[in-house]
């Protein structure tokens, strides 16, 4: 088949890669001309592991190419996947700009029947959205189908997550566009879903937003253990073997970031909000997403002291979790502004992420000399194993605040640290 991908970043770009492996001729299409020339040499624009490799490898058999000429890349490819994002707008809804734009570019030059896909994330609707958007720019009625095919990919494991997934969910009302998914999906082996687009489309609301209740829920929890000194981690572990409620997404920690579960738990509850029927479970999911991080901070000024001023600390890992150099609605960031403003001296590291000068320092080492407190902030496993005894040497006071609870809290406190994590006794 020949596959056009609207948007080249996470989702579109996977999602490219994954149809290249299946043996699909596909085209990337993005207006932003500088990351359609970096595509084209093999490079992207984000950091994401194993997917360069891949870039590389189907731009030299040629079933990948790129591209910014709309007119000629929607009228030579049958499928056409948009990938755009879909960011948060201003009352906490998704800002659908460019899937409009999109759609209307599809609508003025659509020239025989194709099947549309929307595999950003999208509210419930916008499968209609986009028919009607594209019906009103066609000069002619050529036939076409909308489809919704959400994807579940995480940053970090993108290649992973896309090529093994646990569904697949497509949503359409034709026969037609289903029977070319199913073939376009017929080399994976997942239970797959089909169902109405209004449905496809709250289903990766409900599932991101049930991912984030989850840690809330941990996390809140792990508050409570902390007043009774009882490990969370046995707490997850002890729930988590009941396969009702299956171990993952119960780690405690500084709370979720990233660029989906916060913009789709608001997008979800603007929604309901709008219907008359607040998600107040939700609405509880936030608040105590946003507590996390400051419920952290209490911590470490109390081990502190409770004056933050004349302390300097040295924050290890800026992006929201391991694995990218993604940096949006990162809990680290949240930390530093609250060391800012307590008056703390900041200094930060991280093994992708690029702040740069005066805060960022190059190595851990550098980082870490002259620090009453080293704060734990992304599960990096380069911070696993660090030369603890020599980082020890070098700090003013040997504090280890461990925001994700990923150290062995006895083997740093046998080395003389004080230790201090998510209820992680
Ligand atoms: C998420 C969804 O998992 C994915 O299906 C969807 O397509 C996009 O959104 P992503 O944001 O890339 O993926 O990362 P994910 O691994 O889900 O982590 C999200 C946040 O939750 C991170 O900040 C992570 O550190 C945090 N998290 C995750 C926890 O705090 N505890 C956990 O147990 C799991």
């Amino acid at each position: 088949m020949n596959i056009l991908i609207i948007g080249t970043g996470y989702v579109g770009t996977t999602t490219g890669l994954i149809f290249c492996e299946m043996g699909h001729k596909v085209t990337g299409l993005d207006l932003d001309d500088q990351k359609i020339q970096a595509l084209k040499t093999g490079k992207l624009h984000f950091f994401e592991p194993g997917l360069e490799e891949l870039l590389t490898k189907h731009i030299q058999t040629h079933q990948l190419t790129f591209t910014k000429d709309t007119e000629t890349a929607i009228k030579e490819n049958d499928q056409i996947f948009i990938c755009v994002g879909t960011p948060q707008g201003s009352d906490g809804s998704a800002d659908l700009t460019f899937v409009k734009n999109v759609a209307k570019s599809i609508g003025q030059h659509i020239n025989k029947y194709k099947v549309i896909v929307t595999k950003s994330t999208v509210p419930v609707g916008t499968a209609e959205l986009v028919t009607n958007v594209i019906q009103e720019n066609q000069t002619a009625p050529i036939p076409f189908d909308v489809v919704s095919n959400p994807e579940f990919l995480r940053e970090g494991s993108a290649l992973q997550d896309a090529l093994n997934p646990d569904r697949i969910v497509i949503g359409t009302t034709s026969e037609t566009a289903r029977t070319i998914m199913r073939e376009l999906y017929k080399d994976f082996h997942c239970p797959i879903v089909e169902t109405h687009p209004k449905a496809s489309e709250m289903i990766k609301y409900a599932a991101n937003s049930f991912l984030a209740l989850k840690i809330s829920y941990i996390n809140e929890l792990a508050r409570v253990c902390d007043n009774l000194a009882i490990n969370v981690k046995d707490v997850s572990n002890g729930i988590g073997l009941d396969h009702r409620i299956n171990p993952h997404f119960l780690k405690a920690g500084m709370g979720y970031g990233g660029s989906c579960f916060p913009k789709d738990v608001n997008a979800l509850i603007q929604t309901a909000k709008e219907l008359g029927n607040p998600l107040s479970i939700l609405e509880a999911v936030v608040q105590v997403n946003a507590e996390q991080p400051v419920y952290f901070i209490e911590k470490i000024k109390q081990a502190l002291g409770n004056d933050l001023k004349n302390k300097t600390i040295a924050v290890l890992g800026l992006s929201f979790k391991a694995n990218t150099d993604d940096i949006r609605e990162s809990p680290s960031l949240v930390l530093i502004d609250k060391l800012l403003e307590e008056q703390a001296t900041i200094k930060t590291h991280d093994p992708v992420v690029k702040m740069g000068a005066p805060h960022q320092f190059p190595t851990i080492e550098e980082t870490a000399a002259g620090a009453d407190a080293l704060v734990i902030c992304t599960d990096w496993d380069d911070y696993k194993n660090l030369d603890w005894a020599g980082l020890k040497s070098l700090m003013n006071q040997p504090y280890i605040m461990d925001g994700r609870n990923m150290l062995d809290k006895e083997k740093v406190e046998r080395l003389g640290f004080r230790y201090l994590g998510i209820a992680n006794y």
